[in-house]
């Protein structure tokens, strides 16, 4: 990334004559583990080398302004520190918006305004998690120019809050945890109910993860994610009527089999089957990397697919097609959609040597049967939400 046209772009538009700060927070893939969070299951989700670069300086008076390079056409949005009320109008601005408030509300002391650029190189709306990441970054923007000591798993908490609270979207942890605390070539078994995670590093030797966009926009904010979540919750509901339980999380397969008659509706079964099914596979997945079994590791994230397919339905036709055209590709040992569904992204292993043909092949397929074409990512894990600091 060119730091210093960011650093122009930011004099141009808030017309300032200032060295503003540069922050980063990463987007994140998760591996497997999906629609677990919210259900207190495992995830293992990994920080990548796309995300959102932040340029920000204080103000004097109380004004925030926001400008994303990505959105040109919205311009400089602008509140005031002692109104930081959700406004339709501010569109993807509300993120940061968010942040503060919640920021503010914890008494972190936030005084003066702020101009802040973005600029993200994730697709917006490829489920690449690019809300989590302005909030993350908002977060280290805010703890930086202000000397705030904010604990980051509270951060990640507090991103989560503003999805949650101030969005509207009934999202679990995960995606902030993994911007929050990713770590450079590892992935992040986390514990979802607790907390607890563990890192382990990605040892592909000669495979890479490609990220396929299906190009298709995700839509979080739709009701289908808070419909997923309300079903889990009345399947657990059902189930606490004989187990001693709070979350579907706690579940291990046989358990479940032995008491899912006990979910009345058979959707809200098939949905809870996906969530506890999902997290053995989650934990045998780290079981598996641990042993360098990639194999076993590709087997997993299939399944992984399949289930998010039949089970809790949140594919659509076009990463079926892209997930269905990877399987068939030489040099694959797996693919899956990645992060919420409802169209964004798929990611698959693929030998490096192999990446080429992958590309054009699965591209060849997909764009015969969708009618357009996917974008390929190779992504880099990269480190946590932080300061760009550089060198002279
Ligand atoms: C979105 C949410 C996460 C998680 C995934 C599905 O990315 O923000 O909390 O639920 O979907 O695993």
């Amino acid at each position: 990334m060119d730091i210093s046209r960011l650093k122009k772009k930011f004099a141009v538009i808030f017309n300032r004559q200032v060295d503003p700060r540069v922050f980063f927070a990463p987007g994140r893939i998760n591996l497997i583990g999906e629609h677990t969070d919210y259900n207190g299951g495992n995830v293992f989700p990994a920080a990548i080398s796309f995300g959102t670069y932040a340029v920000a300086a204080k103000r004097k008076d109380d004004a925030l302004r926001f400008y994303s390079m990505n959105f040109p056409e919205l311009g400089v949005m602008e509140c005031k520190l002692s109104d930081l009320d959700y406004q339709e109008s501010q569109a993807w601005a509300n993120y940061p918006k968010g942040m503060i408030r919640f920021l503010k509300n914890e008494g972190h002391s936030i005084t003066t305004g702020a101009d802040i650029l973005y600029f993200g190189d994730i697709p917006n709306g490829a489920g690449l998690s690019s809300s989590a990441s302005i909030e993350m970054v908002t977060g280290v923007v805010m703890e930086n120019l202000y000397l705030l000591e904010i604990d980051r798993i509270r951060m990640i908490q507090l991103g989560q809050l503003v999805e949650n609270k101030y969005i509207g979207v009934q999202s679990g942890i995960m995606d902030q945890f993994a911007i929050g605390k990713g770590k450079k070539d590892h992935a992040i078994l986390l514990d979802c109910k607790t907390l607890a995670f563990e890192y382990a590093p990605l040892q592909l030797e000669d495979y890479v993860i490609v990220i396929i966009h299906t190009n298709k926009r995700r839509e979080l904010a739709g009701s289908a994610y808070n419909e997923r979540r309300l079903a889990c919750e009345r399947a657990l509901s059902d189930l606490q009527r004989s187990l001693n339980i709070t979350t579907l999380g706690e579940l291990t397969t046989d358990q479940f089999e032995q008491h899912r008659y006990l979910i009345d509706n058979e959707v809200d079964r098939k949905r809870a089957n996906h969530a506890v099914y999902e997290n053995a596979r989650t934990i045998k997945a780290l079981e598996v990397l641990k042993e360098c079994d990639l194999q076993s590791f590709g087997q997993l994230m299939n399944e992984s697919h399949q289930s998010l397919k039949n089970d809790y339905q949140v594919t659509g036709v076009e990463l079926d097609t892209i997930v269905e055209a990877a399987w068939q590709q030489p040099g694959v040992l797996g693919a899956r959609m990645t992060g919420a569904g409802f169209g964004g992204c798929a990611i698959a292993l693929v030998l490096k040597g192999k990446v080429d043909d992958f590309k054009e092949n699965v591209n060849r397929i997909y764009n015969d049967q969708i009618g357009y074409d996917a974008t390929f990512y190779l992504p880099t894990i990269s480190d946590g939400a932080r300061e760009i600091v550089l060198k002279e």
